[in-house]
Order: C-alpha cells, then structure tokens, then sequence
C-alpha cells in the first residue's frame, strides 16, 4: 500500500450528510479537501451542511439522494464528480435507526428498510465509487458501522443486522482493493449524543433496559465520529485497511 489521500486538492463525499455525524464528517473533512458535496435524502439539511462548509470557504454541493435507490447512488456519484471533481474521500455514512421493539413484535417492513438503507446503501455507494477510485489509483472509503457491528443489542434486530452486514461490505470490499492505494474501513460509533440516540432512548421507555449502556462510559459528540473518520481519510492512517475502528469510550471492551 502506498499512498493514500487527503490534500487541499481532495474532494470529499459524504452520504447522510444532513444528519448530525454527517455534518460533523463534512465539516472535519472541510479543514482539509478542496471542495465536499454532501449527500442525503433531506435536501434543506444537505443544504445547511454545505452552506456550513462553504463558510469554512470550501466549495460544497448539495444532493438530494436516496442512497437506497440504484439510480440515485450512479447518480450523486456522477453528479459530485461533474460539478465538484474526482472523489478522492467517501463516507458513506448515511443510515437510520428503525425501531425499538423484540424480535417477535419487529416489524418484517420495518426490518427491510433499515436493511434497504444500511446494508443497500452503503453497497451503492461502494459499488459506484470504488470504480472511479480504481481510475485513478487512489482514495479512502470510511463506512459508518457501529458498536451493533460486533455486539447483539436486545431490541434493535434491524440495525444490529444491518450495522454487522456493513463490516462484512467494508472486509469483502478491503480484500478486493488490497494492494491498491484504495483504503477501505469502517467506524463503529457506541452512542453518541444525538437525534438517533435520543430517539432509540424514547422509543425503549422511561426504563430503558433493553438499550443500557455498560458502565458509566459517556456518549460521545458528533465530531468524535469525525475526528477519527478524518484521521482514517489522511495519508497518517495510509497502513490502516479494512479496520473496524471503535470510537466508544470504551464500552465494547468488556
Ligand atoms: N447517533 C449515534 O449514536 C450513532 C451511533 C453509531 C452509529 N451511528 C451511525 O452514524 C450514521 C449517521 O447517524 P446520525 O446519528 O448522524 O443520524 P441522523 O439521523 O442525524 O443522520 C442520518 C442522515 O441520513 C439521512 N438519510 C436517511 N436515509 C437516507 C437515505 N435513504 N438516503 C440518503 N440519506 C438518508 C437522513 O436524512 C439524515 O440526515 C448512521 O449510519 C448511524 O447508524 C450513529
């Protein structure tokens, strides 16, 4: 493996890009790429990131995708590299939560969905990106897993599933590229403050039980995820591949 990315000359994608760890990734990566276009299903909250990026005095670009969807997923790909350049950073980050409930009451709807955009999604975006980095010999691809990739959580079927697949994607596609200058890991995120957790928090009761977390380990902030997603996109971390990077204060330890 030789070199990896991330100079004034990069241009960075991030999917899901409207949502709170998304705009904290668009915004890291901002201090460093050239330009970010920042994909997500929300225009109006794409929108706000790029214009958040653009104050950093980046160049940035909004898309409207469902990431889910095969022809969105060709399509931001092109679209980014058209209006914006080469991709040379991809965090394929978007996903959603589903819903609190045990598996015998979990909804076989609900389940297909969180699988269509987590696991779908993040397929897409690998399978359109990865093509044009492979033209140009180089990039960084960070998929936003999850401490669900390597831990069961009583009453989250769907994304603990879903978050598990993501790991597989992100192994299967590092063993296709290695060798290549084209680096692939994953992030695993324990909770971190946000509108994701708050809203597992309201679905699971005023109890709790089944989302507790161990210990007293703190949630993490947004730009936590980030940092280590940056960290993961620069020539620094150029010998780190296929890496399940954990970023939760510790709780998957025990
Ligand atoms: N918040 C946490 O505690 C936590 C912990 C571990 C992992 N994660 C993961 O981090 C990622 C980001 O989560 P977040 O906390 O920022 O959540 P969020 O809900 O704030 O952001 C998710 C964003 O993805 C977008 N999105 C949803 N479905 C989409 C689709 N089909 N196509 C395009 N965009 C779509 C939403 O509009 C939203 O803007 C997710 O993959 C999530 O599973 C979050």
């Amino acid at each position: 493996m030789t070199a990896a990315v991330a100079s004034s000359h990069t241009i960075a994608l991030v999917t899901g890009g409207g949502g709170e760890i998304g705009r904290a990734i668009a915004l890291r990566l901002a201090e460093t790429a050239e330009a970010v276009a920042v994909v997500d299903l929300d225009l109006a909250a794409a929108e706000e990131t790029a214009a958040a990026v653009e104050a950093l005095g980046r160049r940035a670009l909004a898309i409207r995708a469902d990431v889910s969807d095969e022809a969105d997923a060709a399509g931001y790909v092109e679209a980014a590299e058209q209006k914006l350049g080469p991709i040379g950073i991809f965090a394929n980050n978007a996903g959603i939560e589903g819903v609190v409930a045990p598996l015998e009451d979990y909804p076989a709807e609900m389940f297909d969905r969180v699988m269509r955009v987590n696991v779908r999604g993040i397929f897409l975006g690998l399978k359109f990106v990865i093509p044009r980095m492979r033209q140009r010999g180089q990039g960084a691809i960070i998929n936003t897993a999850s401490t669900s990739a390597i831990r069961g959580r009583a009453g989250l079927a769907g994304y603990v599933a879903s978050k598990h697949a993501v790991l597989g994607l992100t192994r299967t596609a590092a063993l296709e590229l290695i060798g290549s200058a084209i680096r692939v890991n994953a992030v695993l995120p324990g909770p971190i403050e946000s509108r994701m957790i708050r809203e597992l928090n309201r679905q699971a009761g005023a109890d709790g039980s089944s989302l507790a977390r161990a210990g007293s380990a703190p949630y993490g902030h947004p730009d936590d995820v980030a940092a280590v997603v940056a960290l993961l996109a620069s020539n620094q971390t150029r010998h780190v591949h296929g890496a399940a990077w954990v970023v939760d204060a510790g709780i998957t330890v025990a």
